[in-house]
This record gives structure tokens, sequence and C-alpha cells, in this order.
């Protein structure tokens, strides 16, 4: 049985205490902690394969290897084809803007690109900057009562002269998981390429890229227990006809210069990590997924099993919240309707600011996340700019029932002491 008390005892950074208090890291979309193999592994990467690339000697052999390894394992997290489709670079920003450019150069005036209200500005900005060769980028705006797509706006939206729809997998402020295989089919029959940023939804479901089909999806490796690198999936038909700037010598495209070769290694056991949870306590649910086998099916059966754990912990907590006065929650609340939104609340309090919710918790040991996260459109469209946005709570899955319920006492006590 999957139990997160042992989890968490893989998470040294769990232990953290503020004062008298135990930490409660509920800042997981912000960044997750990492577990005792990713420190272990950049610390191995330093001593036994600190190299550059493609020498004929141990430790860039050991490196090379280590490489290829993290590609075919970034492969398998996302099902996708090939190892050739993944590359790994800063962090998810700069693969959106290295894509954005490439496809920048391919479009023409009166071509339309399509972003959401719902995204973090990663995948918005870099698509507003190509209004600079004569395109026209239009915004899907959202159904502010449940925080989800406007799908009749989409529908609007979306036309013949539509060559690009950027979309998250999941928001990063409220949590809405987007009907990702239906707009993406819609944008494939009008002839639009599809890039779907995933960086919130990684830690909490199983990606499948060839399910989808969609044909660029990054997200990074600090929000899935790994270190600060980004990933990139790129469909290989694309990829192949895609004018991406590249230094004369060098076989990659997307992977320009001397890549974070520590942070990758740490990013590979994050999903070994991630595989072995999915071995061990995963087995309901490999039938879910015919056709796979060992670490591609066990990293979906670990991600299929963090999704069922983290829904049953934020029942509790959405359920807790409601019943706490003065509090407004964005986004699905429906309990009913959870399946459809990740395990991230985004709350205001009557009468408190943000700020005035997340600094005495903080002192009390709970981390918590205000203001926007760069979902700004999301908060502005919502109205809560100008008051400091939201509180945001993130649970993971080594977050507990019982985290929850000391938060909301807390929350409890601080809403009626004023
Ligand atoms: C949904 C989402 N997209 C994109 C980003 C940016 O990712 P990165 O820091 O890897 O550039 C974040 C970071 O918080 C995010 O939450």
């Amino acid at each position: 049985m999957f139990d997160p008390l042992v989890i968490r005892k893989q998470f040294p950074s769990l232990s953290l205490t503020v004062g008298k208090f135990p930490a409660v890291y509920f800042d997981g979309p912000g960044g997750t902690q990492v577990p005792q193999q990713v420190i272990d592994a950049v610390t191995h990467y330093y001593l036994e394969m600190n190299c550059n690339t493609e020498g004929a000697f141990l430790t860039s052999q050991k490196n090379d290897q280590m490489l290829a390894n993290a590609h075919a394992a970034m492969a398998d997290f996302f099902n996708a084809r090939s190892p050739g489709e993944i590359a790994f670079s800063l962090n998810m920003t700069t693969h959106a803007f290295n894509v954005s450019r490439a496809i920048g150069k391919m479009l023409k005036p009166g071509d339309e690109l399509v972003v959401t209200v719902l995204d973090h500005e990663s995948n918005v900005s870099p698509w507003q900057v190509l209004e600079e060769y004569g395109v026209k980028v239009q915004t899907i705006d959202i159904r502010t009562e449940d925080c989800t797509l406007d799908l009749r706006d989409l529908d609007s939206k979306l036309t013949k002269r539509t060559k690009v729809v950027a979309i998250g997998y999941a928001s990063n402020a409220v949590g809405t998981i987007n009907p990702l295989k239906e707009v993406i089919a819609r944008a494939h029959e009008l002839g639009a390429l599809v890039f779907v940023d995933a960086v919130h939804y990684a830690p909490h479901g199983p990606i499948d890229v060839q399910a989808l089909d969609c044909d660029f999806l990054a997200c990074s490796a600090y929000k899935f227990f790994g270190p600060h690198v980004g990933v990139l999936y790129g469909k290989q038909e694309v990829l192949d006809q895609l004018p991406v700037y590249k230094v004369r010598p060098a076989h990659d495209r997307f992977e320009t210069g001397t890549q974070n070769h520590e942070g990758i290694a740490g990013a590979l056991a994050s999903l070994e990590y991630l595989a072995e949870l999915g071995r061990q306590y995963g087995g309901n649910y490999f039938d879910r997924y015919p056709g796979m086998k060992g670490r591609r099916l066990h990293l979906k059966a670990s991600l299929s099993l963090i999704e069922a754990y983290e829904q049953q912990v934020f029942g509790r907590l959405i359920q807790g919240l409601q019943q706490i006065p003065g509090v407004k929650i964005w986004g699905i609340t429906d309990k009913n309707q959870l399946n459809r939104r990740t395990p991230t609340a985004a709350f205001t309090i009557q009468g408190f600011s943000p700020r005035e919710v997340t600094e005495p918790l903080g002192k009390q040991g709970f981390f918590l996340w205000e203001g926007d996260f760069y979902a700004q459109a999301l908060i502005e469209r919502l109205g809560l700019f100008e008051s400091g946005g939201v509180v945001r709570l993130g649970l993971l899955h080594y977050n507990t029932d019982e985290e929850v319920d000391r938060f909301l006492s807390a929350l409890e006590v601080l809403v009626r002491r004023r």
C-alpha cells in the first residue's frame, strides 16, 4: 500500500522545522522537494562523470551514457516515440522562446496564434512577441464561475488562419486541467500546431504525448522532484521541419551549448524515483496501460497512483476550506468534478489580503505562495490583481491528511481572531 509517511522519509528536506513548527510544504506548484536519490545522483555526477560529452575516456563515456539514459527516461515519462524527441535545457520558458522563435520564421502577416487567459505567461509572451512578424494573437477567455476555458470562445477563435495553439495542460494558479485532446484534434483539423505547457500538470498525472497527439510539450524537472532543468518533447516530423538556430558543429538544435549535466543526472534520478514508486505500489494501475512495460509502465502507474492519492487529500482540503467563513475558492469546487483539476487550490478570504494570510501562517511553518504566479492574465481577469491575487495551496503526493487538518485549524484560528 502507498503510505505517504514512508514516502516522506525519502525526502530529507521535509523534516525541516520553523521554530517549534514542522515545515508543511504546500508550495509545490512553485517547485517540489527532492528525494535523497536525486541529491545522490547530482553528487555522483560530480564524483564520477564530471566532464564534457563524446570523449574517448571513462568520465566522458559515463556522462554520455547518463545523458542517453536521461533522454530515454523522459521519453518513457511522456510516452514519446523515441529519445530523439526529447531535449533538455535551462527551463520551460527558454524552450518556449526557442520554439516560438523558430516557428516565427515560418509565419506570414495575417497568420494567427492562439493563447489562453488561463496560461502562465511563459506560454503567452513567447507567442505574443511574434506580433513583430505581423501575426495576430487571439486570446481564449475563461468561464469565471469555475475558471475553465470557454470552449465556445475557443471555437470562434480557431480558424484556418491559426498556425499555433499554445495551451497549458493545467493552470498553475487554479488547477484547471484543460480538455487537451479535444483542443488538439480541433487545432489539427485546421492545420495548426499545438504547444502544451505541462509544467504544472507533470507531478500530478500521467502524460502521454502520443495519445494527446500534441506537437510540443514542455515541462520542468524542478516541478516533479528533480533539479532546475527544462524538458521539451517535440514530435519528430515537426522537429525535422523547424528552422531552429544552431551552432555549426553542434548535433542538437534545442540543446544549445553545454547542458546542465548534473541537473540532468538529477532529473533522471527523479524519474527513477517515480518509476520505483510505480513498480512498488502502482500494480493496480498496470491494466490501464496495455502494451507498455518496464520503466514506461512504472512511470505511468506511478502518476496514476499519485493522482488517486492526491485527489483524496484534496477533497478533504476543499471540504474544510468551504467551511471557513469568508473563504472563496477560485476554480472547480464540485466534489464530483475534482478529477478535472490538479490538487492546487487558489482562494481569497474576505477582509484579508493574500499576504495577510501567507505571512502569519508562514511563521507557523506553512509554506504557501500568494500573488499571481505569472498567471497574470487570469488573476487580472478575475479582478484580483490590484488586491494582491490569491493564496495558493498546492498538494503533492508527499503531503498528508494530517498536514491538511493542521492547516485548516490554523487558518480557522487566523480568520476567527479578526
Ligand atoms: C504552468 C507553468 N508554466 C511555466 C512555468 C515556467 O517554468 P520555468 O520556470 O521552467 O521556465 C511555470 C513556473 O512556475 C508554471 O507553473
